[in-house]
């Protein structure tokens, strides 16, 4: 499984991208607020940063507002037009947008993805790649794997190209239960990854090695 780190930090980006575990990013207007930077800004400098999908989500409501967006960002950066991917909110204006970028071979990530239903849709409407949201669905008392588990399900049996992020990540439990199912790819909060990597066993065992290490050395 493919992982996405879901931060507009560029400083979180860089450490992601130099242990070599990631090879995407999904922003959304809430990471980008919290830099408090111009979006146009972190986006390029991102794209600087992973050679892989960036998400950049649009603000608009309405599809030709959306599609214009989406236009005016990507000519602010054209060198990195391959990789920039729009981000849709999952509606019915959104849906319009996303078959207008496709038509203008402008990859799309349709997002607020809660249902299977929307996911068709989604795909349908040509989207790159759907987010449905694991975290958001298990706080209001539903499985938001089985969410995950349903759209491969769906995506598999129907032969639909359409790639799943499952989004939302809130732990590691939520990335390896993803993986396990065949999810394409999870995108991971930057302190998700630090979770990963963390194991209070692997640190004692460095501090052991070490240890012996040295009273080897002094004999
Ligand atoms: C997806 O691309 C979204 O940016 C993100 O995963 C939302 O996660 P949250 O529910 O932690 O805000």
């Amino acid at each position: 499984m493919k992982l996405f780190v879901d931060t507009a930090n560029v400083d979180e980006i860089r450490r992601a991208a130099d242990m070599g575990v990631i090879c995407g990013v999904t922003t959304n207007p809430s990471l980008i607020a919290k830099e408090g930077r111009d979006f146009a800004e972190v986006i390029k400098e991102i794209a600087g940063i992973v050679d892989g999908p960036i998400s950049a989500e649009v603000i608009a409501l309405e599809a030709d507002k959306m599609v214009e967006e989406a236009e005016t960002f990507i000519a602010k950066m054209p060198e990195y037009k391959d990789n920039i991917v729009i981000k849709l909110p999952f509606c019915e204006e959104g849906l319009v947008a996303c078959r207008i970028l496709t038509e203008k071979d402008i990859k799309t990530n349709v997002t607020l993805i809660y249902s299977a239903a929307q996911a068709v849709l989604a795909a349908n409407a040509g989207a790159a790649f759907v987010s449905p949201f694991v975290g958001r669905l298990d706080d209001v008392g539903t499985d938001g794997m089985a969410l995950i588990e349903e759209v491969m399900d769906i995506f598999e049996v129907q032969g639909i190209e359409t790639e799943v992020i499952a989004a939302s990540i809130r732990n590691p439990i939520h990335v390896t239960k993803a993986a396990r199912i065949g999810c394409d790819i999870a995108t991971v909060p930057f302190n998700v990854i630090i979770q990963m990597l963390t194991h209070p066993l692997t640190a004692i065992g460095i501090e052991r090695f070490l240890k012996d290490w040295e009273g080897f050395e002094k004999k």
